[in-house]
């Protein structure tokens, strides 16, 4: 029996794809060094389907029809490099290689590049939808081997979601265009996650509305302009209740979010091009700053918030919110630092730079006297946020620069810097975050899983 078509990787996403080509009528295999996974690939396929399961390489290669096409759907970076590794040996010239994952557009160049001298196709080609779009029907975004995605294009457009009869799936361009689309589309999304994860919170601690009648608005949206998958399934998070204890879900998840690089890796690559894509900067950070669940805890208690502001500025009022914006950059800098020494071993004093900046340098001011002593106070203080001094003297300014902001929206002048620095200070003093929206996103869509606020472990939930 030789199969037309294997996917090296059964985890959801390898699975669930084989099982969506069957349904197609393709003949299909799957490899994967897991007994149980191979197996559960056999046990959810139905009997019409032509499917098996592999645990040893050279039986699965050799199952295939030649010249063979195989997907890897691997986790990005040295699995996917070991993978090609482990198969190289036993495949022959023509033989089509594709990865499906989140792979660094670099690293695909370079695989291209590698794979082209053995005469093997290889195309990167990002797959989205999360476990039910492979199942039922996947974005598909493949750049790269032209002539090896044509003789793969029948399949591909198969099992690909239709709009107006039309397959989500096309051949981009050249090189590394595929995972470059599938990195930016991934972009996009961390940059929607964050602003319904912040719709949320302004609803919810701004407006003070019940869960209900959050749940009601967003189920709503979704029948608006703002009709999208991820409103949607913000509105059937919100539903979701907790089996044992009948809270709602998402309260009891953990605000620190996770990622695995493709936000990140958008913004690197954008500050290369020089394309400003500060939205998802924003959410990137975002989901940085969450990690810092301590330090927020901690900042929470000292950075509290004065009350609201008047709307009338006036240049009292400006050069405080100067003055606060200000002491920001300086204490985001030295965050970096910090971490900087530590990942690249330094072995920085932080006392000893504000010591030297005081002076001479461009950034010299009054103010990195008051950074020095509260260094030599606590050489290991994390942020210049949580020294007591300084901190005391941001929250007497806030209402500053929330007046200086709010006149600059009102007035439509562009003050992303003021509004970076305020919106960090509110992020960093926020002892909960609305980044458990973000987590329960991901659950729901990706099956990535979450941490919750009343014990310990790593959860997924049966969120439909
Ligand atoms: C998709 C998703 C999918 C995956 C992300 C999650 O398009 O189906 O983007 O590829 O869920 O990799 O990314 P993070 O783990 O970085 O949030």
């Amino acid at each position: 029996k030789q199969f037309d078509f294997g996917i090296v990787g059964l985890g959801v996403m390898g699975k669930n794809l084989l099982l969506n080509m069957a349904d197609h009528g393709f003949s299909v295999a799957g490899l994967d060094l897991d007994q149980e996974k191979a197996n559960s690939l056999e046990k959810e396929a139905e009997a019409a389907q032509d499917i098996k399961g592999f645990i040893a390489a050279e039986k699965f290669i050799s199952s295939l029809k030649s010249p063979r096409a195989i997907m890897l759907l691997v986790p990005a970076g040295k699995p996917v490099d070991a993978a090609i590794g482990s198969l190289l040996p036993l495949l022959d010239k023509d033989d089509i290689v594709v990865d499906g994952g989140n792979s660094y557009f670099l690293d695909t160049e370079r695989r291209f590049t590698e794979l082209a001298k053995k005469n093997i196709h290889f195309f990167g080609m990002g797959i989205s939808g999360g476990e039910k779009g492979a199942r039922f029907g996947p974005s598909m975004m493949p750049g790269g081997d032209a002539q090896a995605y044509e003789r793969l294009r029948s399949i591909f457009e198969a099992i690909a979601a239709k709009v107006d009869g039309e397959p989500c799936v096309t051949y981009l361009g050249k090189g590394a265009a595929g995972n470059y689309v599938k990195m930016v589309h991934n972009g996009i999304e961390y940059g929607i996650m964050q602003l319904i994860a912040e719709a949320y919170d302004i609803m919810k601690q701004g407006l003070g509305y019940p869960d209900d009648k959050i749940q009601e608005i967003f189920e709503s949206w979704n029948s608006t302009e703002l009709q999208s998958f991820l409103v949607e399934i913000t509105g059937l998070i919100l539903k979701k209740k907790d089996e044992e204890t009948g809270q709602q879900l998402l309260t009891l998840i953990s605000d620190q979010a996770r990622s695995k690089g493709t936000g990140k890796w958008t913004s690197q690559d954008a500050m290369d091009l020089q394309a400003p894509v500060p939205i998802i900067d924003m959410a990137v950070l975002m989901r940085d700053i969450s990690k810092y669940k301590e330090e927020r805890v901690e900042a929470a208690k000292t950075l509290t918030w004065a009350g609201e502001v008047e709307t009338d500025t006036n240049t009292e009022m400006l050069k405080n919110a100067l003055y606060f914006a200000m002491i920001n950059a300086y204490a985001q800098g030295m965050v970096q630092l910090r971490l900087a020494s530590e990942a690249y071993g330094y072995g920085l004093n932080l006392e000893e730079v504000a010591k030297i900046w005081r002076g001479g340098c461009i950034i010299r001011a009054a103010c990195l006297e008051d950074f020095r002593k509260a260094f030599i106070k606590a050489p290991e203080l994390p942020n210049l946020l949580l020294d007591k001094e300084i901190g005391a003297s941001l929250v007497a300014r806030q209402k500053d620069i929330r007046a200086v902001v709010k006149v600059a929206v009102e007035k439509g002048i562009p003050v992303p810097a003021f509004m970076a620095a305020i919106s960090y200070f509110d992020a960093y003093r926020s002892e909960r975050l609305s980044t458990n929206v973000i987590q329960a996103q991901r659950d729901f869509f990706g099956a990535h899983q979450f941490e919750r606020i009343d014990r310990e472990g790593v959860f997924h939930a049966q969120w439909e």
